[in-house]
C-alpha cells in the first residue's frame, strides 16, 4: 500500500504511524556510515578511550540539544523545512534568513547524498565480491573491488534507485516500513559479527585501546573531530532531522523521544567501536599490515577496503561468509540514512510546487544522481571538496542559524505549547529549566569557538 500523497495528485502529507516507528525511522537515518566506520576509525587514529569519552560529552552537551531543536522547528509547523523555518521567522528580514537558511540546508543534504551514494555503492560492491568469489567468478569479484569509474557509477546507481524506491512510497509506508525492517537486522549483525571478533586472537590489544584512554592524545584538535563527528551521526544541520520532526505526531513527548534516537545512535556507535578495533588487531596478529611505515595507523578507507577483507581472507571457510556479513551491515546502515537525505528534497518540490511524491521522488533522485555521477567522473577534484564543504562547513553553520531562528526569532510562548504537547509536566522540568537557555547561548558559541580554532 502507498501513501495517499502517492497515488492521489494532492500533496497529502505522510506521518510516522507509530512512536517506535519514528524511533526507528530517525535513528536509521542518524545510524550510518558515520558511526560503523567513521566513529570507530575516529577514534582509533585519536587517542582511543580519550576520544570516545570526549565524543561521549560531545553528544550529550551538542548534538543532543540541537537534535531537539531541530526536531521541534519541524514539528512545529509540520510543514516542509523551508516552510517550518519561515514559520519560525517574525518579519520580513528573518523570513528571508529562514528561507535561504532552509533551501542551503537542502541543497547541503542533497549533496551528502550524492557522495553517501558514492560510498554506499563501493559497500555493495565488497558485499557482492565474496559472493562471486564463491561462485567462481574472480574476474567479475575482481571488478567490484577495483576502483574504476565504472564500478563507482554502477553502484552508485544501484544505491540511488533503492533509496528513491523507498522514498517514493511515502513515510509510513516507504520509510517507516523498511526502516522497521532493517533497523533490527542491523543491529543483531553487528551483535553477532562483534562477539566473533571479540573472541578472536589479538583482539585483546584493540579492547584495550578502544577502552583505555590515553590522556596525552587530547588536543583541540580531537575537540573539533568530535563535534565534527557528533553533528555528522545525529545527522544535524541539514533539515534530514527537520522533515522527520515534521512527521511526528504531537502527543509524543519530543525531547524523551530525541533522546532515545541520540541514545540508539551512540549506543552503535560504541558497539561498533567494540568491533572494528579489536578487528583490526585480529588482522595484524594474522600477519596483515595495519601501521604505516611513520607508525601511524592506516587511513579510514585503507582500513575498511584493505585490511579488513585481508582479515576475512585468513579466517578460512568462515571468511567470506563474514566478508559478506560486514559489508551487509555497513550497507544496511547507509540505506536507512541515504532514505532521510532524499526525503527532505522530495518533501519539499512536492510541497512548494504541489506536486506528487512519486513524481518529486524520481525529478529529486534523478537530479542528484547526476550530481553524484559529476563526482564519481571528476574524482579527484571534487569527493574531497563536497564532503569538507558539506559536513565540515554546512552541517555546523547552518544547524546554528536553525537553532538561533528557534531561540531567538521564535516567540517563546509558542515554543512551550509546542513542546507541553506530549509533555504537559514540560515547565517544571529540569529540562525546560537548562535546554532553552542552552541552545539560545552555549550551542551557538561552542560551535563558533570550536569552528574558529
Ligand atoms: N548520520 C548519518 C551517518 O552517521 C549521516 C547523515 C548525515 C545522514 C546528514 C543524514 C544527514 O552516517
Amino acid at each position: 500500500m502507498a501513501d495517499a500523497s502517492s497515488v492521489t495528485n494532492a500533496p497529502a502529507r505522510g506521518r510516522f504511524s507509530s512512536r517506535s516507528g519514528f524511533i526507528l525511522a530517525a535513528a536509521g537515518s542518524a545510524i550510518g556510515l558515520g558511526n560503523i566506520w567513521g566513529f570507530p576509525t575516529q577514534a582509533a587514529q585519536n587517542g582511543g578511550g580519550a576520544f570516545l569519552l570526549i565524543y561521549l560529552a560531545m553528544v550529550f552537551v551538542l548534538a543532543y540539544p540541537m537534535l531537539v531543536a531541530e526536531l521541534t522547528i519541524g514539528r512545529l509547523s509540520q510543514q516542509n523545512p523551508i516552510s517550518a523555518l519561515r514559520n519560525l521567522a517574525s518579519g520580513p528580514q528573518t523570513r528571508r534568513i529562514a528561507t535561504v537558511g532552509g533551501a542551503l540546508g537542502v541543497c547541503a543534504l542533497s549533496l551528502i547524498l550524492s557522495f553517501y551514494a558514492i560510498v554506499a555503492g563501493w559497500l555493495v560492491a565488497y558485499m557482492l565480491a565474496p559472493v562471486c568469489q564463491l561462485l567462481g567468478l574472480e574476474e567479475l569479484a575482481g571488478w567490484f573491488t577495483g576502483f574504476s569509474s565504472s564500478r563507482n557509477l554502477a553502484m552508485m546507481l544501484v544505491i540511488m534507485l533503492l533509496t528513491i524506491l523507498v522514498v517514493r512510497d511515502g513515510v509510513s509506508s516507504g520509510i517507516e516500513r523498511w526502516s522497521k525492517r532493517l533497523m533490527p537486522t542491523l543491529l543483531v549483525l553487528l551483535v553477532v559479527l562483534a562477539v566473533y571478533i571479540l573472541n578472536q586472537p589479538g583482539a585483546m590489544t584493540g579492547l584495550r585501546m578502544y577502552l583505555q584512554p590515553d590522556f596525552q592524545q587530547i588536543s583541540p584538535d580531537l575537540f573539533v573531530n568530535a563535534m565534527g563527528q557528533a553533528f555528522f551521526s545525529l545527522s544535524l544541520g541539514v533539515t534530514g532531522m527537520m522533515v522527520y520532526g515534521s512527521y511526528l505526531a504531537k502527543q509524543e513527548n519530543l525531547p524523551a523521544t530525541a533522546a532515545m534516537v541520540a541514545g540508539l545512535d551512540t549506543l552503535v556507535a560504541f558497539i561498533a567501536g567494540l568491533l572494528i578495533i579489536p578487528a583490526m588487531f585480529v588482522a595484524q596478529q594474522n600477519g596483515v599490515t595495519i601501521y604505516a611505515a611513520d607508525g601511524s595507523l592506516l587511513s579510514s578507507d585503507t582500513l575498511v577496503f584493505t585490511v579488513l577483507p585481508a582479515m576475512f581472507d585468513t579466517m578460512g571457510s568462515a571468511g567470506p561468509f563474514l566478508a559478506i556479513g560486514f559489508f551487509a551491515l555497513l550497507t544496511i546502515a547507509a540505506i536507512t540514512s541515504t532514505i532521510s537525505m532524499l526525503e527532505s528534497p522530495v518533501n519539499m518540490a512536492c510541497e512548494q510546487f504541489q506536486q506528487p511524491r512519486r513524481k518529486m521522488s524520481w525529478l529529486a533522485g534523478g537530479l542528484i544522481t547526476l550530481v553524484s555521477a559529476t563526482v564519481v567522473l571528476n574524482f579527484e577534484a571534487l569527493f574531497g571538496l563536497v564532503i569538507t564543504a558539506t559536513t565540515v562547513y554546512a552541517q555546523p553553520l547552518l544547524g546554528m542559524l536553525y537553532a538561533l531562528l528557534l531561540m531567538w526569532v521564535l516567540k517563546r510562548d509558542r515554543l512551550l505549547n509546542e513542546l507541553k504537547q506530549g509533555f504537559p509536566e514540560l515547565e517544571t522540568s529540569l529540562f525546560w529549566k537548562i535546554w532553552p537557555w542552552y541552545v539560545k547561548f552555549i550551542c551557538p558559541l561552542m560551535i563558533l569557538l570550536v569552528f574558529i580554532h
